[in-house]
Parts: C-alpha cells; structure tokens; sequence
C-alpha cells in the first residue's frame, strides 16, 4: 500500500483493531497519526513502533491524506470540530460511526466531495471481520481503492449501492455477532439442560458455529442445501428443525426490523 498520512480520530476498540492491522499490512508507523484522548496499552504500543499519538488534536496543522473517524457517534459531533484545518482537496475522509450520515461528515467539512461511511464489525478485532462501504459517485475508483486498502485490514470488504443499506448492514453484520454469541448461549444452556457440563456445553456450541461456518464459506453449496443434506428424514436432525425452523426466520426478521429501525432513528 502507498504510504500515506492517516489521521485516525478514536483509537478505542475498532481504532486500534484498524491501526494493528494497518501495521501488519506494512503502512509506516511514522504516517499514522492517532488523536486518543484515553490512550490504552495497545495504543501505547503502536506508539512504541513509531505511531503519532496526540490527546487532542494537534497545534501544528497540516493537510492529511486521510482522516478515519472512528469515535462513538454521540462524540461524533465535538470530534468534529476543529478537524477542517486538516483536510485538503485530496483528503479522503471515512467514519465508521453508525449513525452519522454522509450529508453530517459533508456539512462538517464544506460539503467536501471525498467522504465515505464504513461499517465493520467485531470479529475485526482478530482480522476476520466484514466491513461493508458506501461512498456516493465523488469518491472515485482509486480513493475506493484506498479505502478498500484500508479496511480489509481488519477482514473483508463490500460495497454497497445505497447509504440506506447501511442501516440493513448494521443490523445483519454491525450487531450480528451479538446475536451469534447469544445463539451458542442458548445452545450451551440447552445442552447443560440435557446433562452436559457447562464446558462441554460451550465448546461443542462454539466448534459446532465456528466449523458450520467455515464449512459454508469454503463451498459453493448453499446453505440451505447444507442444511437438507445434514437433515435425514425421520432422524434427529429433523426432528429439531420440525421445532426451530417454524419460528426462526420470523424472529430473524423481527430481530433484524428492530436494528435497523434504531440506526434509522440514530440518523436521525
Ligand atoms: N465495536 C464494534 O463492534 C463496532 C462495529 C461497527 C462500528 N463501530 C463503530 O466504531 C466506532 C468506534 O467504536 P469502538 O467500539 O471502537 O468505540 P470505543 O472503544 O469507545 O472507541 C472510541 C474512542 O474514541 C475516543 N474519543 C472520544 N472523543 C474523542 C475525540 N473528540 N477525539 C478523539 N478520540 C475521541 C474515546 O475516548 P473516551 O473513551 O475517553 O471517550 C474512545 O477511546 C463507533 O462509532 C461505532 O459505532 C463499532
């Protein structure tokens, strides 16, 4: 990747998931500047490697190439301020914010052309999670490219055609693990109410959710046609399904509706 001078704005949990990957993908510690207020021992250590750290934004001004934002969207609004006097023509700008909206970021820095919305999710923190980006056309195919660069530091990355999927996204990825890790708690409780011990209870559920899945990705075959070739008839398998599957899907939809009835309302 070129080198270039990233302005990173919060360096809490994704921000520093962000910066350890950027790291590991050769980005010159010398170009990451880190604004943190609260710096952690993680943070510390970048700035052992070479990493800029500042508790507020810095005096000495300058033009930066890029600028992440990557702080809690109530704080959006104060980690705004003051920011303009870094960005010039060329200064790609993403948030990673839920909530904030791409008309906020334009107003916040003069209707500048150059901003993208991204959207990662926990699995980030160990590099395998999914980011999905939307940047309206102004941002072109080489300051996507960059951005691609720069999240699929921490796993995957997808585009999508609308801002409004966003809020689709933060519901299905944004806080799906969540969901995943609520779905091997009640796996483990029912498997302790059918006389396992709790150890085992949660290592089956977890190998069982983490091995379905890698199995999944690594094929062709849909997932619904996985499942009917786990499922025989008159087994076990079905005998499940014949409970779970009459109520899931709807509870998914309703699960889903919810989480992005609330990053809608965040929006504002
Ligand atoms: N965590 C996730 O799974 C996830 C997934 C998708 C998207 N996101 C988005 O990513 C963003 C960051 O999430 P996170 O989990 O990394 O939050 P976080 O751990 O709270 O990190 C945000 C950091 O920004 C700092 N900060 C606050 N005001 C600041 C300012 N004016 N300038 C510079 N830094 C400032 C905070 O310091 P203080 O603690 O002192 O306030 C905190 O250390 C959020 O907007 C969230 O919606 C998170």
């Amino acid at each position: 990747m070129k080198p270039s001078t990233i302005l990173l704005i919060g360096c809490g949990n994704m921000g520093a998931s962000l910066v350890g990957g950027w790291l590991d993908k050769g980005i010159h510690a010398r170009s990451i500047h880190i604004v943190e207020p609260n710096p952690s021992a993680v943070v510390q250590e970048y700035v052992q490697k070479g990493c800029i750290l500042s508790t507020t934004l810095p005096d000495n001004i300058y033009t930066t190439d890029i600028i992440i934002l990557a702080v809690k969207p109530q704080t959006m609004a104060s980690a705004l301020g003051g920011l303009k006097a870094f960005v010039g023509p060329d200064t790609m700008i993403v948030s990673i914010a839920a909530g904030t909206t791409l008309a906020t970021l334009s107003a916040a820095f003069d209707s500048h052309p150059l901003c993208t919305r991204a959207m990662p999710n926990l699995p980030a923190t160990i590099g395998c999670g999914i980011t999905a980006c939307y940047a309206p056309e102004s941002v072109g195919v080489v300051a996507r490219s960059t951005v691609d660069d720069l999240m699929s530091a921490i796993g995957k990355v997808v585009w999508l055609e609308s801002e409004d999927q966003l809020a689709a996204v933060t519901a299905l990825s944004g806080s799906g693990p969540a969901y995943i890790f609520h779905f091997i708690e009640c796996l483990e409780n029912a498997g302790v109410q059918l006389g396992l011990s709790a150890e085992l209870s949660r290592l089956l559920a977890l190998e069982t959710v983490a091995g379905s899945s890698a199995l999944a990705l690594g094929t062709t075959v849909d997932v619904s046609t996985l499942r009917q070739r786990v499922t025989s008839p008159g087994g076990t398998t079905e005998a499940a399904l014949d409970v779970l599957m009459p109520q899931l899907g709807a509870l998914m939809r309703q699960t889903l509706a919810a989480a992005a009835k609330r990053a809608r309302e965040l929006a504002g």
